[in-house]
């Protein structure tokens, strides 16, 4: 019995000794022949319940043995085949082109800051930026809004637990303060950012959207200028044929203040759901920089005037790209997003 299985391994022995592979499946091949759940060792291994007892130890070496130079065969069989692979290159074709990045599109709202930025930018407006977590002073008490100001009502906004100071922002005019601080005169520039107030979620309003506020100071800057400036924005904008009206109105930091229209360009202004009948849109208030407000910055009120204005970006996106939900703007429906970039 142990002569006759002697044999047999001695012929797996020489043909262990002889195998040669040269592909990951050769070398799996061997595997399975000799080491598989149903290969030569398994096989052998079960031939120990024929042995007579007083042979089962050294029939136990000799198969131990025998498994051990199998499974050094498939490891070195398996170490040269995989360093030939890695030596004749990766299996993939270099000179195929890649899959292409999904390109980004520009926010519709981003697309509208860039517009009206560009357009005072051409009238040598520079653009100034600033924080979004805002303290008292730079977003109401600089702009003529003393603590108690009713017209604060106006403005709520979201306070930080961490420190009553703190808040977001409800406009861009902080910007405004903190370039008037730095007393370098004279100053015009455009603010655009992020604002916050304390509102309830619809169609038409959101607790947070964009601005881009203006601010012009210098001697002899006069009511005039800022008519003459925002008319060149809304032709530039909206087309030579919209006319433009303005209202008195009432913001602590300007003096006078005024609301501007536009006619609605839905309706040529003839009144309809978008203008509410009336024919005129609202798109922006303005005024003189009041007098406190440059001298609560250091500036001397009795050399310099200016005038400042301020819109809301959203509004003239909604517009321009017919979209009646403000809401669309910020869920981040990538579908929606992309369809206003323009084709390049
Ligand atoms: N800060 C005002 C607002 O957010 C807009 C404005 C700016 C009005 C400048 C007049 C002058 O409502």
């Amino acid at each position: 019995m142990m002569d006759q299985l002697q044999q047999q391994i001695d012929a797996y022995q020489n043909e262990i000794a002889a195998a040669t592979a040269s592909t990951p499946e050769e070398v799996e091949q061997f595997r399975s022949r000799f080491l598989g759940t149903k290969g030569i060792v398994k096989t052998l291994m079960g031939e120990m319940k024929q042995i007579p007892v007083d042979q089962k130890k050294a029939f136990g070496q000799i198969m131990n043995a025998f498994k051990i130079l199998a499974e050094e065969k498939w490891e070195a069989l398996r170490t040269s085949v995989a360093a030939s692979v890695s030596a004749s290159g990766p299996s993939i074709d270099l000179s195929l082109p890649g899959d292409p990045p999904p390109i980004g599109s520009r926010h519709p709202v981003i697309l509208m800051r860039n517009r009206i930025l560009s357009i005072f930018q051409r009238l040598g407006f520079a653009v100034a930026e600033g924080p979004e977590i805002e303290d008292d002073f730079h977003n109401f008490t600089a702009l003529n809004l003393a603590e108690n100001h009713p017209a604060r009502d106006m403005q709520d906004t979201f306070y930080l637990s961490q420190n009553p100071d703190w808040l977001l922002r409800t406009h861009t005019s902080n910007i405004q303060i903190r370039e008037m601080e730095k007393g370098n005169l004279p100053i015009r520039i455009v603010c655009p950012g992020r604002v916050y107030r304390n509102e309830t979620i619809s169609a038409r309003s959101h607790c947070f959207f964009h601005q881009v506020e203006g601010l012009y100071i210098d001697e002899n800057v006069s009511f005039a200028d800022l008519k003459q400036t925002l008319y060149f924005f809304v032709q530039e904008m909206f087309g030579k044929d919209v006319r433009v009206r303005f209202r008195p109105s009432y913001f602590p930091f300007t003096e006078p203040s005024a609301e501007m229209d536009i006619s609605c360009m839905l309706c040529q202004g003839s009144g309809c759901s978008v203008c509410k009948r009336s024919g005129w849109l609202e798109i922006l208030g303005c005024g003189m920089v009041h007098p406190n407000v440059l001298e609560n910055c250091g500036i001397d009120s009795s050399k310099y005037t200016g005038f400042a204005f301020g819109m809301g970006v959203e509004r003239p996106a909604l517009l321009k790209y017919g979209i009646n939900d403000i809401r669309l703007f910020s869920e981040n429906d990538v579908r929606f997003l992309q369809q206003f970039t323009p084709a390049t």
